[in-house]
């Protein structure tokens, strides 16, 4: 596996899942699910997604990929990043500094995220935390350049996957979600949550 890769397989237990899932819902209240799409081309994700925190990690055709205070929708705020996932950096992360932004993917049964590396973050010595919920998914990792070799592992609901040192720097994705490996959400899929420092503290 990549350098600097380290995945806590169940870090979350199945009470602090249904509590995260919760304050995720709570968040998608306030900021709804969006389709995003790709710089250029406007070709749309298979993943919906939303965020939480002081930034936001938004994509559209005529703006690209960038961070930024607001909804894209809606114009307002997006709502602050749940408790029990500042908890979670803290104790894993190893960084001086929260998180500023947190990314909310949410995959159905067909979704899939190709190949890409984390980029738009001026803090790029801070890891990125990565935590799953429902369904699991088949997540691929390689190298920072295009076509370097590539492995693939299961993320499952409750694991929580930390990209830092060359792992930061790595080109991943997801391959595909297996329907039906969870009980956790009432609908196939699965929900991916990602910590990230923008700004440099
Ligand atoms: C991402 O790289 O933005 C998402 C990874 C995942 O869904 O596990
Ligand atoms: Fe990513």
């Amino acid at each position: 596996m990549v350098d600097g890769f380290k995945l806590h397989a169940g870090f979350f237990d199945r009470a602090a899942q249904e509590t995260l899932v919760g304050a995720v819902r709570l968040c998608l209240r306030d900021a709804p699910l969006y389709t995003p799409a790709m710089p250029r081309s406007g070709k749309e994700f298979s993943v919906r997604m939303s965020n939480a925190g002081p930034l936001g990690w938004v994509s559209d055709r005529e703006g690209g990929y960038r961070y930024q205070p607001h909804h894209p929708a809606t114009g307002r705020p997006w709502p602050p990043i749940p408790d029990l996932l500042l908890q979670a950096w803290e104790a894993l992360s190893g960084y001086r500094a929260p998180p500023e932004a947190c990314l909310i993917n949410w995959y159905g049964p067909g979704a899939r995220m190709g190949l890409h590396r984390d980029s738009d973050e001026q803090a790029r010595d801070a890891p990125v935390l990565s935590v799953s919920l429902g369904d699991t998914a088949v997540f691929r990792i390689g190298g920072a350049e295009k076509g370097a070799k590539t492995g693939s592992l299961r993320l499952n609901s409750g694991d929580v996957a930390i990209l830092d040192g060359a792992a930061r720097e790595s080109r991943h994705g997801v391959d595909r979600i297996l329907p039906g490996t969870s009980t956790l959400l009432d609908t196939p899929g699965r929900i991916n949550l990602t910590l990230r420092r923008v700004t440099i503290p």
